[in-house]
């Protein structure tokens, strides 16, 4: 693993030091990979017409997802700021863009990385620090780092001692063809993440063709930095936050399914290929997106295999099996994400919702709009409070208000706490915290803070002892009343 970060981090170092910007064409790599099909057609050895035919359906891949044409409903919704920008950047002359950036950038010149800023490319990466590792999967190394010394980005490039090219080196042995193969995923994913704009797919924002040690043209694509996920963590976050991931989740499956390329399935759905973005879920690995829905005679041909389950789904009278992109993301929602996160110390009025949407994913009896729009109605009523109408308001204790003061010390634990020490939990209005507290046998006080969660519910820090009220302007304590 060491020996594998060394390697990547010396050719991507290596890379920057070469920086020269190549042309920037209406499909970023289109050149550079169409001459690299030609040149393996040439070599004759049944190895190499293996390779070469890879190469080509590879390519012919990534063209398909250039040239699909987008329903007209779904065409003016594509052409936003930065698409314009792709395709004002396509039609100019290689040399105008090469001009264009040798006199541009000035050293120390703030990075924009705003919606409708220019694509960035080599010439900023030219003043990368901070480089570090971040991960790497089956193909690709990501490093994360600070250009011009204003922005966090995250760096994508082939890894060179991933499986992918070590596979492809043990079988064919030709570095070139196979970091080209390699790197066409990486071209597939740019040209899907500029044409899926999203708030919960990562933002692409800008690409640079760089000679490394061992390639010519080597590329590395320049995206919006997230933070690995990590699962056991996301279990130990309160429900509030673990909701917001099933959301973010949902509004992208209910995205893909209705996307300006048709329906978008995520082959390889694990949560490894998604990051946090300040609390948000995004997708980062669209190499293994798929739109293609399998084509069908009857309806065993419509079959869904999982680890745990099987289904078949109907087949069309166009021959096509039904909403089979649509429900494969929603069942992998269901298994890697909703089982996990989703009912866990969930605000017991909405468990019977959040049981019915979990059983019903996993059974595929939803379609992701229906999905969406029950997601959607729990975010609502925990939002509003209206969840809370039914529960019981027998308070046994009166609470005395003491503005402007706060308790430092004199904390408990509660699960699932915002604070490791204390216990900080939010609340939608003061009678659930007081509720809280009641249910706490150690709660004596709590702290209405002056801080909000995502959903804008209020933070309440539960306290017990109330002896040591200390003067804080922007908090109110409030004191349990013997008897
Ligand atoms: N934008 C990003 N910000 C932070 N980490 C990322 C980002 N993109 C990818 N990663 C991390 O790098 C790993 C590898 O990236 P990925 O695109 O999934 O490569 P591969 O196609 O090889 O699986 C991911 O599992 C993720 O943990
Ligand atoms: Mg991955």
């Amino acid at each position: 693993m060491r020996r594998r970060r060394v390697t990547v981090a010396a050719g991507f170092c290596f890379s920057f030091c070469l920086g020269t910007l190549l042309n920037l064409v209406f499909v970023p790599g289109f050149d550079h990979h169409q001459s690299g099909v030609a040149r393996s057609r040439t070599d004759p050895s049944p190895a190499s017409a293996d390779l070469a035919r890879q190469l080509r359906e590879r390519y012919g891949e990534v063209i398909r997802y250039r040239e699909h044409r987008a329903p007209p409903a779904a065409a003016k919704r594509l052409v936003r700021p930065l698409e314009r920008r792709l395709m004002d950047l396509a039609r100019r002359a290689p040399a105008e863009h090469r001009s264009e950036r040798a006199v541009a950038p000035s050293p120390k010149s703030r990075v924009d990385l705003a919606a409708g800023a220019p694509l960035l490319g080599c010439g900023d990466l030219g003043d990368a620090t901070d480089v570090r590792y971040l991960g790497s999967g089956y193909t690709k190394a990501v490093f994360k780092a600070v250009l011009n010394g204003t922005a966090w980005v995250a760096l994508k490039s082939v890894d060179f001692g991933g499986h992918d090219i070590e596979n492809c080196l043990r079988r064919f042995g030709a570095m070139g063809d196979c970091y080209r193969l390699a790197s066409y995923k990486l071209v597939k994913e740019m040209i899907l993440l500029r044409r899926l704009q999203h708030p919960n797919i990562l933002q692409l924002y800008g690409y640079c063709y760089q000679d490394s040690n061992e390639i010519s043209d080597a590329l590395t694509t320049i995206m919006e930095l997230g933070a690995p996920l990590e699962m056991i963590q996301l279990l130990q976050t309160s429900w509030e936050d673990r909701f917001r991931i099933c959301l973010s989740l949902v509004r992208l499956l209910h995205y893909l399914a209705h996307s300006p390329l048709g329906s978008v399935s995520l082959l390889d759905f694990r949560p490894r290929q998604f990051v946090i973005v300040d609390g948000e879920l995004k997708v980062t690995d669209m190499d293994d997106a798929s739109t293609e829905e399998e084509s069908c005679s009857r309806n065993s041909d419509c079959f869904m295999e999982f680890p745990a389950r099987n289904f078949t789904l109907p087949c069309s009278v166009e021959g096509r099996c039904q909403s089979m992109n649509e429900k494969r993301n929603l069942y992998n929602a269901y298994r890697f994400f909703f089982t996990y996160l989703l009912p866990h110390s969930a605000p017991s009025p909405l468990r019977p919702m959040l049981d019915l949407i979990v059983n019903a994913t996993g059974e595929l009896r939803w379609g992701i709009d229906e999905t969406f729009s029950q997601l959607e109605k729990v975010l609502y009523l925990y939002k509003s409070g209206l969840y809370l109408q039914n529960v019981s308001h027998a308070h046994k204790a009166e609470y005395r208000r003491v503005p402007d003061t706060s308790i430092v010390e004199e904390n408990y634990r509660c699960w699932p706490s915002y604070h490791h020490q204390g216990c900080l939990l939010s609340v939608f209005d003061l009678r659930e915290a007081i509720e809280v507290c009641e249910s706490h046998s150690q709660c004596k006080a709590f702290v209405w803070t002056n801080q909000t969660t995502w959903t804008g519910r209020q933070l309440v820090f539960f306290k017990m002892d109330s002896s040591h009220v200390v003067s804080d302007p922007d908090k109110i304590t409030y004191v349990k009343m013997a008897g």
